[in-house]
């Protein structure tokens, strides 16, 4: 998937370039309008529905109901987004949309919905990679002709269902080059947070507890922090939880507060060391921060801090809260370089891919 960028191109794109960018690849319907103009990213309208709460009931996601309520969504959402935006079909140069990696019930909503636009409306259709998505979420509001600067760069990709570091040469040239050997560490504060019956989604209430103290009297580990590679593992930190909540009979709320604090030390001890150990190894000029548990303070903090201490010639990019879970936004922005290297997707044969590796 070689995207061809460089700032010419983007310097001599005089013509604004409207997106319509349709994101459902697991529990949210997101749908954003996007002007590319003047050098900049303008977000017209940018509207997210969650069904988090419905999903909450079930203590995870359920792809059935996930997708039917995607079904019931997806129109009327596309509808507020245009007006909001006040863009007529007219006006749309592209419709985007997530085609994988995902939930394939859920994905299959977005798609087939952004394919019927695409044939009514007569408009190219950009199928963008939802990892891509949160690579770029902290690159929205730069300057579009100063991107290029930026690369080589460092991704940390951080959600529920990937813990990777992804090496940007530049758009559309990505290589893995180190992540977790098992549990996405969303996942794995989701999962720590059920063993403490928390509720869901686990990461904001594990954060809100450890923001309560500021020290622990538990232990975790940190594993493979010294080894070698790039590489991370979380099962471990969370079955070290699961053995220290076993030793007592009651868990008190100051205990659940204290083990807290320590599983986000532990993760995000782990997580910034091998970013900045890749960044340095790889040469990077800029460190990238993406995904849901981009949301969290103690690794927003702890990336910025370290890096400024260890890397100070390196730049970091955090994303805005809003674009570190899944949205409409983060879709509808690497869709514009895929508009400019006219990458477009047949409507056809475009099937969505619940496996889409991004490298
Ligand atoms: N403040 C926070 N601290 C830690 N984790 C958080 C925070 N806010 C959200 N999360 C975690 O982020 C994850 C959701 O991220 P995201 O929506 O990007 O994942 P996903 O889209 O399901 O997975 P993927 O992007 O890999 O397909 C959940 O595991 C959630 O617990
Ligand atoms: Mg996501």
């Amino acid at each position: 998937m070689p995207v061809i960028y460089n700032k010419p191109i983007i310097e001599a794109m005089t013509k604004p370039i409207t997106i319509l960018a349709i994101e459902s690849s697991c529990d949210e319907t997101a749908v954003a309008v996007l002007t590319f103009q003047a050098d900049q990213t303008m977000i017209l309208s940018d509207l997210v529905s969650s069904q988090v709460k419905t999903h909450a009931k079930y203590g995870g996601v359920i792809p059935e109901v996930a997708a039917r309520m995607h079904i019931k969504q997806i129109i009327p959402i596309v509808d507020t987004a245009m007006t909001e935006a006040a863009v007529n079909s007219d006006l749309i140069d592209a419709i985007a949309v997530t085609g994988g990696p995902g939930l394939i019930p859920s994905l299959l909503v977005g798609v087939e919905t952004a394919k019927s636009l695409s044939f009514v409306w007569q408009k190219p259709l950009i199928k963008v990679n939802h990892i891509e998505g949160h690579v770029f979420s902290s690159l929205i509001n730069e300057k579009l002709s100063r991107l290029p600067e930026l690369f080589p760069a460092l991704c940390l990709v951080v959600s529920g269902g990937h813990t990777d570091l992804i090496l940007v040469k530049n758009f559309g040239d990505y290589e893995r080059v180190g992540g977790t050997r098992d549990d996405a560490v969303g996942e794995a504060y989701d999962k720590v947070a059920k063993m403490m019956a928390l509720g869901y989604p686990g990461g904001p209430i594990i954060s809100k507890l450890a923001s309560e103290v500021n020290l622990s009297q538990f232990e975790l580990p940190r594993p493979m922090i010294d080894s070698k590679d790039f590489d991370m593992s979380f099962s471990g930190i969370k079955t070290s939880v699961l053995y220290t909540l076993k030793k007592y009979s009651a868990v008190t709320d100051q205990m659940k507060r204290e083990i807290s604090f320590e599983f986000e030390q532990a993760v995000s001890d782990v997580l910034v060391s091998k970013t900045l150990k890749a960044a340095k190894q790889f040469r990077v000029k800029t460190i990238l921060l993406g995904g849901g548990v981009a949301a969290n303070k103690t690794l927003r903090e702890k990336l910025q801090s370290h890096a400024a201490a260890l890397l100070p010639d390196v730049s970091v990019k955090i994303p805005e809260i809003k674009y570190t879970g899944d949205n409409a936004v983060m879709i509808g922005f690497p869709a514009y370089f895929h508009f400019l290297a006219k990458n477009f997707a047949e409507i056809k044969g475009f099937r969505p891919d619940p496996n889409w590796e991004l490298t």
